[in-house]
């Protein structure tokens, strides 16, 4: 049976990109996207679409049935800086979103499933250099622990069910479509706009905050080389730690620069500071690159110079 997809938080910052990508691979009738908004017109142009509430096991069935869906990628969440506002609201849609799809797997309605963590499931206990893939994980957010609790119930339902679910521990993902959507690395693509628009950034992260960090176009690129490997290559079931470059605010200031010599940066950090300082400052990803043969392609010099072109161009400023 032909590959069909539905895609769950289909507007986001990474949903946009992911659903763009997976139409030009698969025909834009093969991939369904859902949300409980409309997107940007890029992504409603672009194949169909459907409102899907993640928290609605119904609704979601429902749409499997109705167009014979095999992969789903459940990328509704609440953020980590969101999350830490609306605590109870953050647990309840990233954990009943979760059980929604792992359920339909688990009933056989499809076959293999996305989903995933992020870097916050580690927390102040950890190593912060080249944090391992196991290690002390003791999130201090409710979004980490909420990643946390996911990934060791993917485990559980491949183990106890055979559930053919997939998962990346995501960086601070840095892209210039969709605006990011309230989470602690999101300065990083502000900084890009405003450097372009204004020539100035105020950081609400200290300059030397290091975090792990990653393009767009190497993100999606993990997401659907996850998704095709074969099942045997994914040894990790919870989910695999995925680096590509990391930084501070200084770092990305000092880069952007050389492209915009005028720019100014100051720093005053807010809430979002504790948070950064208790995640990990780099990731040890070799199990992903020796599994599935994960690479990455940008570093911070190829990526400031993709983000500023693409955002000039889109601005037409300068
Ligand atoms: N962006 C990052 O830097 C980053 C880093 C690590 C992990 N992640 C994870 O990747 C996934 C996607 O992140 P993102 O940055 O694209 O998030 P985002 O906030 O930009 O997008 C989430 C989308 O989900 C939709 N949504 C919210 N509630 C919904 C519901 N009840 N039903 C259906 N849709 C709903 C929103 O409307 C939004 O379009 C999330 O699981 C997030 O935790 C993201």
């Amino acid at each position: 049976m032909n590959k069909r997809i539905l895609i769950i938080g289909a507007c986001g910052q990474i949903g946009t990109e992911l659903t763009l990508k997976l139409r030009e691979i698969n025909g834009k009738n093969a991939v369904i996207a859902s949300d409980i908004r409309e997107g940007n017109k890029e992504l409603m142009n672009s194949g169909p679409f459907e409102f899907i509430n993640a928290m609605e096991y119904d609704s979601i069935l429902k749409i499997i049935d109705d167009f014979n869906i095999t992969d789903v990628y459940l990328m509704a969440a609440m953020l980590s800086a969101t999350g830490e506002k609306f605590p109870a609201k953050a647990w309840e849609l990233n954990m009943n979103s979760l059980f929604n799809v792992l359920n339909l797997a688990k009933e056989g309605k499809i076959k293999k499933l996305f989903w995933p963590s992020s870097i916050a499931v580690f927390g102040p206990t950890t190593p912060k250099e080249n944090t391992p893939q196991e290690t002390i994980m003791e999130p201090s957010t409710v979004y980490g622990i909420s990643k946390q609790a996911g990934e060791r119930w993917c485990e559980y339902y491949f183990n106890k069910f055979g559930v053919d679910v997939r998962s990346i521990r995501y960086p601070g993902i840095i892209s210039w479509k969709t605006n990011p959507g309230g989470g602690t690395t999101d300065y990083a693509v502000e900084i890009y706009h405003n450097a372009l628009l204004i020539g100035k950034y105020s950081s609400f992260l200290k300059k030397d905050t290091k975090l792990p960090m990653m393009y767009m176009d190497d993100a999606i690129e993990a997401t659907i080389k996850i998704m095709d490997a074969d099942a045997k290559d994914i040894k990790i079931r919870s989910s695999y730690n995925l680096a590509a470059m990391s930084f501070t605010p200084e770092e990305i200031a000092n880069e952007i620069k050389k492209i915009v010599p005028e720019f100014k940066i100051s720093y005053h950090s807010d809430f979002r500071q504790n948070i950064a300082d208790s995640w990990p400052k780099s990731i040890d990803d070799s199990r992903a690159r020796q599994d599935w043969g994960w690479e990455h392609k940008f570093d911070i010099k190829k990526m400031s110079e993709s983000m500023l072109n693409s955002l000039h161009t889109k601005y037409d400023v300068l």
